[in-house]
């Protein structure tokens, strides 16, 4: 299967901590206030569930979270985290065939994109878009390299990144797809934007327009 992380579940948060410090975190985290109370939430990919115990500590009830993982390690090690009175669904699938009638306030990726084809990317969008209800959040995190303007150190490091998990997790991307465009096609406002690691990831809450 491809994009599986369960080989590297158990190690993937001290990895990212490791190479990135908190940047992967901060970028999360500092999202999690625009979480309405009571909001339903979609998290897709949301690996070892660690943003699920900073949610709740911010909001430790009220919210009814949707977790969906491709990987069955991840959703594991989710399962254990201490959510406190919201409530839970854990779904081990990969998105793509993830159906339901439900709409979600709150639709939460981060570092998920990276790992998709540009064909695969869009289809997950458009998805995604659709679950999300009018006016809705995208909480959106991810590397961030533009060719002509991006630095060479942030090349190698998406090559290194590629080059590692395509043997470990079996990634299927090659290079950043471009997400931006079609948050931009869809009308979606940024709401909020932040920077980390010298421009290498950026975090978005973008807004999806009203009916
Ligand atoms: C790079 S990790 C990021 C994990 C987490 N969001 C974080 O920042 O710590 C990407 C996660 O997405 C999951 N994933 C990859 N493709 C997926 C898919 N098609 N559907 C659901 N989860 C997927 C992987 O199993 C992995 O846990």
């Amino acid at each position: 299967m491809v994009n599986n992380y369960d080989r590297i579940a158990k190690y993937y948060d001290f990895l990212s901590r490791t190479v990135f410090f908190k940047a992967q975190v901060n970028a999360q985290i500092e999202q999690l206030p625009f979480i309405p109370p009571g909001s339903k939430v979609l998290i897709v990919g949301g690996g070892t569930g660690w943003i699920l115990s900073k949610i709740a500590e911010l909001q430790p009830k009220g919210l009814r979270i949707t977790y969906i993982e491709i990987s069955s390690e991840m959703i594991a090690l989710a399962r254990k985290r201490n959510i406190k009175e919201n409530s839970i669904e854990l779904i081990n699938t990969p998105i793509e065939d993830y159906h339901t009638k439900k709409t979600f306030d709150v639709v939460l990726t981060a570092f998920l994109f990276d790992n998709f084809s540009r064909e695969k990317a869009e289809l997950v969008f458009l998805k995604l878009h659709d679950l999300l209800k009018a006016e809705g959040l995208w909480l959106f995190s991810d590397f961030s390299y533009q060719p002509k303007i991006g630095k060479i150190w942030q090349y190698m490091m998406l090559k290194l990144m590629y080059f590692f998990f395509r043997i470990v997790s079996n990634v299927e991307a090659r290079e950043l797809p471009d997400v931006g465009i079609h948050f931009k096609k869809n009308k979606y406002k940024k709401i909020f934007r932040k920077r980390y690691y010298k421009n290498f990831i950026k975090a978005t809450v973008y807004q999806k327009p009203g009916l």
